[in-house]
């Protein structure tokens, strides 16, 4: 069994330094979908470094190509794209993928696994089977393949449901996802819980959460993770973010066959706002020392993630009747490459 990687920013560096360390045996193969990408990497010494508490850990022996020049199989990919170039870099990687292959979704936001079921493999008997994972570590990029591992926190991998639909589980023990989850698994240093369909449903939600509020904002305020839970004002517009979100998820999982929960149930419970609140405090707090990926993003003049996830939610609320006009400024702030100070936030967010 071999494993691919498709998207080398810090997920993809991560998870691939991290098979490397603990399953030297695997061959794992680094897919490069860029130009320029093959050179950066003769300029890295052909390996990847990750660097935590200040220490450089330095880990080759990858196989590496061009996605568009690579053949075979594949049996197992990992996909760490940006989510709004997923669909793109996948298609020429269509016909290596069949119904025996695995495919890892490991992005943040939600939306992209249904545009490559509909557009990249629209045909149910020949899609790959499907697992996503949720990585909550904060880590930043320091050059092509080096990364700050700034956040050790923890990582959950499950089967997916497509736009919250049931689907039927891929993870039986002889499912061919088994191998690429419990290799994740056994990687220490990722603290990866392989969970069911609904846990993961509810982690996804929670990252939204958290990436819904870390992320846009800490390019809009030009800061660090843990920044912006030292100010008051900032606290109280995290919370007007959470309270729309929270409403936002309680009416999609009220409503989905798959989650019939009446209000005040326990796993409801767990998207009251004050709930998300102690989440988004704790991520933030593990990952105070991190750059998030959309201020990452924003430095380096590439385009945000801001549709799939503030966008997602406003997206969805229209869908259900419910306005978001927090996040619908949040959203607009970020696009317009708008930052502001405390002192404007009545004026910019008005109640
Ligand atoms: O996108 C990110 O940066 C990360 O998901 C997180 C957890 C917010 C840490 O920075």
């Amino acid at each position: 069994m071999s494993i691919h990687i498709l998207g080398i920013g810090n997920l993809g560096k991560l998870l691939a330094h991290s098979l490397r360390k603990s399953h030297p045996e695997i061959p794992i193969t680094l897919l490069f979908h860029r130009p320029g990408l093959a050179e950066d990497w003769e300029r890295a010494g052909r390996c990847i470094e990750i660097v935590r508490n200040g220490q450089p850990d330095r880990q080759g022996g990858f196989l590496w190509g061009d996605v568009w020049k690579e053949r075979g199989q594949i049996q197992n990919l990992i996909l760490a794209t940006k989510t709004y170039s997923t669909v793109q870099a996948l298609r020429p990687l269509k016909d290596r993928l069949g119904s025996e292959s695995t495919v890892l979704f490991l992005q943040n936001g939600i939306g992209t696994i249904d545009e490559v079921t509909s557009q990249v493999f629209p045909q149910t008997s020949s899609r790959p089977n499907y697992l996503a994972g949720i990585i909550n570590h904060g880590i930043y990029t320091t050059s092509q393949f080096s990364s700050v591992h700034a956040g050790i926190a923890n990582a959950v991998i499950g089967p997916l449901l497509s736009q919250f639909q049931s689907m039927p589980s891929t993870t039986s023990p002889e499912s061919p996802t088994t191998f690429l989850a419990q290799k994740i698994v056994n990687c220490p240093i990722l603290s990866t819980s392989f969970v069911s369909k609904q846990e993961f449903l509810h982690a996804q939600l929670q990252k939204l959460v958290i990436n819904a509020v870390i992320n846009p904002l800490t390019v809009i305020f030009d800061c660090f993770n843990g920044e912006l839970f030292h100010s008051a004002r900032i606290c109280t517009l995290i919370d007007r973010i959470i309270a729309e979100v929270s409403v936002i998820i309680i009416a999609i999982l009220s409503t989905t066959s798959q989650e019939q929960q009446t209000v005040g149930s326990p796993l409801l419970a767990r998207f009251d706002p004050e709930s998300l609140r102690t989440t988004v405090h704790a991520v933030g707090a593990k990952t105070a020392k991190n750059i998030s990926s959309m201020r990452q993003d924003v430095l380096a003049g590439r385009r945000t993630e801001i549709d799939y996830i503030n966008g997602w939610v406003i997206k969805t609320g229209a869908e259900t009747g419910i306005e978001c006009p927090v996040n619908a400024r949040t959203v607009k702030l970020v696009k317009e490459g708008r930052g502001i100070s405390e002192d404007e936030i009545d004026d910019v967010f008005p109640s």
